[in-house]
């Protein structure tokens, strides 16, 4: 009798396979230009662009619940932005600044930086648009540009997310000529073209002003080419692979976890949240119920990390 071991909670919670821990989450923050600022969008519920000194006080929150590594992404004035992102290896660009903050502050909070430039760029793209299509090798110069940028100030992790070939080749090279041995590189290695992005992309203010992903990000029909990133990859010195969205790609992530060893994340995504969010609103089911019943589906698919805007209220509901 197999339902002996679903007789009461306790004895379930005894044979659970799959456990979360604030531990295991990421929490994506949002930095933007200015002071005392706090803002929400319609499209992303309850997730917020933060200036610096506002930011703070989040990553102070978060890290009081445990809580203790966020992704930034910067938030960028359209009259910064250019059809080679310089702003993206600016000295005192609002990343970086962020960075500074929160590791003078909060030294044990694990600060992760994403690197690409389609939050910098006119058109939006994640590389450098050369008239045809996105250029590879210039792309892979800026990239490199942008992750010593934020090894400078003081980043734990860099998290390229371009889907460029050979970019964690080329950031690898660069940090360890420049004396950053140390810093990390967390890899967006499956990054799959996908209309989960939505939400994020208002936010950001970094959808594509012509043409679309396709040429970089993967094709959600393949499986073995994913495993093929991954494998480049970790040959290329990534520390840590992800796959992303999460939950249509849950077979990725278990395929990944089966044939490699480094730690793998996941990415719950804007438009994987936002679904969820906009329902709950409705009535149409419970919020933490839903999000809970995603997050453990992820962990048992594999995943070490999960990276979630659920993150802030996992400790709550654990
Ligand atoms: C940028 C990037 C994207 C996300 C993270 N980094 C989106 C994109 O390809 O437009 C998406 C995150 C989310 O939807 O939560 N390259």
């Amino acid at each position: 009798m197999i339902r002996r071991l679903r007789k009461s909670k306790s004895i379930r919670d005894l044979v659970a396979e799959a456990e979360l821990s604030p531990n295991d989450f990421v929490m994506p923050l949002f930095v933007i230009e200015g002071e005392n600022i706090v803002q929400e969008i319609e499209t992303f519920p309850e997730v917020r662009r933060y200036s610096v000194d506002r930011l703070i006080e989040e990553v102070k929150v978060l890290r009081d619940k445990e809580i203790k590594s966020v992704l930034l992404f910067g938030v960028i004035d359209e009259i910064k932005k250019d059809d080679i992102a310089s702003y993206s290896y600016k000295e005192d660009n609002v990343v970086c600044k962020a960075i500074r903050e929160i590791k003078n502050k909060f030294d044990d909070v694990v600060v992760i930086a994403d690197v690409c430039v389609c939050g910098y760029t006119t058109h939006g793209h994640c590389g450098i648009w050369n008239g045809d299509w996105v250029d590879n090798n210039k792309t892979l110069e800026v990239l490199s540009l942008s992750a010593l940028n934020y090894a400078r100030a003081g980043v734990d992790i860099v998290a390229p997310s371009a889907m460029m070939d050979h970019q964690v080749k080329a950031i690898r090279k660069t940090l360890d000529e420049n004396g950053f041995e140390r810093t990390l590189i967390m890899s967006y290695s499956a990054k799959y073209s996908s209309s989960f992005y939505g939400p994020f992309r208002d936010i950001v203010g970094s959808s594509p002003k012509f043409s679309d992903r396709k040429t970089y990000q993967m094709d959600y029909r393949n499986i073995r080419q994913a495993l093929e990133e991954v494998r480049q990859d970790i040959e290329e010195g990534a520390d840590i692979v992800m796959v992303k969205p999460a939950l249509s790609y849950l077979d990725v992530i278990r395929e990944i976890r089966n044939n490699f060893n480094v730690p793998l994340a996941a990415y719950n995504v804007s438009g994987e949240y936002s679904m969820v969010k906009v329902a709950s609103k409705n009535g149409i089911f419970n919020e933490k119920d839903i999000a809970m019943e995603i997050l453990y589906s992820i962990k048992r698919a594999g995943a070490d990390i999960i990276i979630s805007y659920w993150a802030k209220d996992v400790p709550d509901w654990l």
